[in-house]
């Protein structure tokens, strides 16, 4: 007897994260979390989020917002994403969730806000706008993921704490009212832990810090050579079989991302035997990722300039998320006895 569930009779499992919208997408983006996101389409239920009420906390200023928005729209479908397979949604065309958001604000102490690290971080960058938003930031990307009802969180380990809190809310929501949440954790596939260095070797790439040194899914081929090209080299090795100083550990790095594995192995053994040739690795490495990122760039350009396609790809998505919130939300309003 054959006593094995068919495929079809197990439900996927939830999946939520935000994106949000400050700044162009840089290659870190694409290989930390882009890259996770078209994997999980494929296999599990989706809802991806642009975060724009989230930026509103420290970006009181929205005239940028609306392009913003569109950018990171078009450069996520421009990487791959597909919203046919994953709901991907603004924020704030899910009214439900800051109604969640109001009564998860009643389970959430000021005392443990007030510990979030990325609070008290914003909070010492603007003295001058520590708002109760910004406060309670935690809260909102809790309703975020707790909306859908979300098992799945892909996110780096900076959201961690945020996590955490979104499981600690859970948990006083399903005590005192019954159980409508699962606990959300972090997701990652095992070799999503690549490494994505910035070209002058002072730590990761980044969305507004040393751009020079951080390649953009936006740069166009001559930048991308230019900033291959002005990346810290030496003479070689003199011994053979050297150990790798980091700036050159960090060339390798990109090159595993987009090069050819025989190509890297090419350069690994010329580094093996001290006989590289920077120059020549550099040349090698900035044409393959012009062959990387120039498809994304002009797919993105195009969405981006056919505003109809966005906001149909927004409205589709916004359709998905509100059906799965109101669904969250009649169990949230019937636990909570507001159901008259
Ligand atoms: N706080 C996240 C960040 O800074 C963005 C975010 C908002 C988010 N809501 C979310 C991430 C819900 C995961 C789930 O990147």
């Amino acid at each position: 007897m054959n006593n094995t569930i068919p495929a079809t009779a197990i439900t996927k499992k939830i999946v939520m994260s935000g994106i949000r919208p400050t700044g162009f997408l840089h290659l870190g983006n694409y290989f930390g979390a882009i890259r996770n996101y078209i994997k999980m389409q494929e296999e599990f239920e989706c809802y991806f989020m642009v975060a724009d009420l989230h930026s509103l906390t420290t970006h009181p200023d929205t005239k940028q917002l609306k392009q913003n928005v569109y950018r990171v729209i078009a450069e996520n479908i421009a990487c791959g994403l597909d919203s046919d397979k994953a709901a991907f949604y603004c924020q704030s065309h899910v009214r439900e969730t800051s109604e969640l958001y109001l009564y998860l604000n009643m389970l959430a102490y000021k005392g443990e806000l007030e510990k979030t690290v990325t609070f008290k971080d914003k909070a010492r960058q603007n003295p001058d706008n520590i708002n109760a938003g910004l406060l309670t930031y935690p809260v909102l990307q809790a309703a975020d993921i707790l909306i859908h009802r979300a098992s799945y969180v892909p996110v780096g380990k900076d959201q961690e704490q945020h996590l955490e809190m979104a499981r600690t809310f859970a948990n006083r929501f399903n005590h005192r009212y019954g159980n409508v949440f699962p606990e959300p954790h972090a997701f990652n596939y095992n070799d999503d832990l690549v490494k994505v260095p910035s070209l002058d070797n002072t730590g990761k790439m980044s969305k507004s810090e040393n751009q020079a040194a951080t390649l953009y899914l936006a740069d166009d081929d001559v930048t991308i050579r230019k900033k291959i090209m002005k990346a810290i080299t030496d003479n070689g090795p003199v011994e053979k079989n050297s150990t790798k100083p980091d700036y050159i550990d960090n060339i390798f790095s990109l090159m595993k991302l987009v090069s050819t594995k025989e190509k890297t192995d090419k350069y690994e053994s010329d580094f093996n035997n001290a006989s590289i040739r920077y120059g020549d690795m550099k040349k090698d490495l900035a044409e393959d990722m012009v062959n990387f990122i120039t498809p994304i760039r002009e797919k993105a350009f195009a969405i981006i300039n056919n505003e109809e396609e966005i906001k149909k790809i927004m409205k589709r998505g916004a359709e998905k998320a509100n059906e799965s919130a109101l669904t969250t939300m009649k169990m949230v309003r019937e636990g909570m006895g507001l159901n008259y």
